[in-house]
């Protein structure tokens, strides 16, 4: 199996992000404007990023459901839906997007930048949804204050977790990611004793140590969101971060989860607002109110390389709408060094 280079899906945790979430606007002419960018990422993302490299700017760009016909054509990743409205005691709702960019670093000013030169990019070729700006809030806490992120993988298991391998090899070295945006309600949450709050995470809040089992209710949103299969524990990785608007009360946790399958997240998901067992569920949601919900699909860098290579073509070479999915699967093999310059980028092997 030929190695892909992911993208920086794994990236350390930074104190400062942007999440962007934008539409493709539906005139064909759009569509060329998104595939360049795919390959003029890699190029922004370093002018930007050596401006302070101690800054680890980091760009993760993935595509919605709906889009990915129109963007790519086939073949599709396996697991690439819509994402799912869940209707339990509470309600996780489906909003549109159909793309993602995830930027991270320790400063604000460089992700403004990236995101900035993205969209002078994408000028007129797309719509912005949704925009937030997460910051880190003390000891990486949420805005309900624990610790959030402690039990994240990292290394080796968060690449496990998180990448592609050999179950979709057309689309290994991808991701998923399932973003959410909460908004809490503080003075709700804040009106609770601490040990009530301990119990609806399942941790100390000062401390942020996991409660003993004999004490943690199984409600606890550390148990619902700890699943297993066949004696193992499905991980995921998380990447929080707090967001707010003082002038208008608002106040809220913008959820990022990446797994190598959406399944893992769906399952935390139905576990948090249905309940395991259903009615069960999960505390933190009576303070938190989900009002975004999207799942989209992680490229690999070497599939985003390839894409704006193919758009470069002259056009009589390019393939037929017939020909795509044989076309792309050919521009999907790395070249023969396996480099494809992207140096800051992490190279991994997929599964043998
Ligand atoms: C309002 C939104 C959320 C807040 C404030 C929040 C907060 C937290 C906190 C404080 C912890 C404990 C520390 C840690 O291990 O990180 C935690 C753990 C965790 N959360 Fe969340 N979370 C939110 C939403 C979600 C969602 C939507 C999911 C998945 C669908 C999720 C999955 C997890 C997982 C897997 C853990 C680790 C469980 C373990 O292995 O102990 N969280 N979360």
């Amino acid at each position: 199996m030929p190695s892909v280079i992911p993208q920086p899906v794994v990236a350390q945790l930074t104190r400062a992000a942007v999440f962007l979430v934008v539409t493709v606007n539906p005139e064909p002419e759009h569509r060329a404007a998104v595939r360049v960018l795919c390959g003029d990422l890699a190029a922004l993302l370093r002018a930007v990023g050596f401006r302070d490299l101690e800054g680890r700017l980091s760009c993760v760009m993935a595509c919605g459901s709906d889009a990915w016909d129109r963007l790519f054509g086939p073949p599709r990743p396996k697991e690439l839906h819509p994402f799912r409205e869940i209707r339990g005691r509470h309600h996780a709702v489906s909003t549109p997007g159909d793309i993602l960019f995830h930027i991270r670093a320790t400063r604000m000013d460089l992700c403004f930048e990236l995101a900035t030169q993205i969209m002078s990019r994408l000028d007129g070729a797309v719509s912005a949804v949704d925009e937030v700006h997460g910051f880190s809030y003390f000891d990486d806490r949420d805005l309900i204050g624990f610790v959030d992120g402690t039990e994240n993988p990292t290394d080796q298991a968060a690449i496990e977790a998180t990448i592609v391998g050999e179950e979709d090899a057309s689309f290994a070295g991808g991701s998923y990611v399932i973003v959410q945006k909460y908004l809490h309600d503080l003075q709700g949450w804040n009106a609770l004793p601490i040990e009530a709050q301990e119990k609806i995470i399942g941790r100390t809040k000062l401390s942020d140590i996991e409660l003993d089992d004999a004490v943690k209710p199984t409600s606890a949103h550390n148990a619902l969101t700890t699943i297993t299969e066949n004696g193992k524990q499905l991980e995921i990785l998380r990447d929080n971060m707090p967001f707010g608007d003082v002038g208008k009360g608002e106040f809220g946790t913008y959820f990022i989860g990446y797994a190598r399958s959406p399944h893992r997240i769906e399952q935390m998901l139905v576990n948090m607002f249905v309940g395991r067992p259903p009615g069960n569920y999960d505390r933190l949601l009576d303070y938190s109110r989900a009002v975004t919900g999207t799942l989209f699909f992680v490229p690999s860098a070497t599939f985003l390389e390839n894409v704006a290579a193919e758009e470069a073509a002259p056009s009589p070479a390019r393939p037929s709408a017939d020909e795509r999915g044989t076309e792309a699967a050919r521009l999907r093999e790395p070249s023969s060094d396996g480099s494809l310059g992207i140096g800051s980028l992490r190279e991994v092997k997929t599964h043998e």
